[in-house]
């Protein structure tokens, strides 16, 4: 496939798992997909909890989603979507999430910041200079 029929088809994943959204406190939907070097996409979108503090934010998920299946690097890049006007980046907890996942498999991850007019690309590096990760403990 070709690299932008790849990203559309990333994009498409992370707006229908925002259509998931559990978000009844922020009313704020956001999907998230990962695409991994072997081509498969694994997505998230954002759970929230009455406790508010407790939301888990939708890119969380899906790393926990690819961890869980057993992913230890290989992500070569994001798609993030929210509701707004604007394309909304990953928090700052997940990116330091995304780059566990990253950094395991030694890849910078392209991060598509999707908004309705305009797509923001950038990479993990760059939204995290000189992140803390599993190599730092070594
Ligand atoms: N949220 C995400 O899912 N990802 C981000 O990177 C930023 C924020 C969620 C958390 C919460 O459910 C809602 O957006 C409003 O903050």
């Amino acid at each position: 496939m070709q690299k932008q029929t790849e990203n559309e088809a990333l994009i498409a994943a992370a707006r229908e798992a925002a259509a998931h959204s559990y978000a009844p406190y922020s009313n704020f939907a956001v999907g998230a997909a990962l695409r991994f070097a072997d081509g498969s996409v694994v997505t998230g979108t954002n759970i929230e909890n009455a406790s508010y503090g407790l939301a888990l934010c939708a890119e969380t998920v899906a790393v926990a989603k690819a961890m869980a299946e057993g992913r230890r690097g290989g992500l070569t890049a994001v798609a993030v979507t929210g509701p707004g006007t604007d394309p909304i980046t990953p928090c700052g907890r997940c990116r330091q999430v995304l780059n566990e996942l990253a950094q395991l498999g030694r890849t910078d991850p392209a991060i598509l910041c999707v908004g309705p007019q305009e797509i923001r690309t950038t990479t993990l590096s760059r939204l995290l200079p000189n992140a803390f990760g599993p190599a730092s403990l070594d």
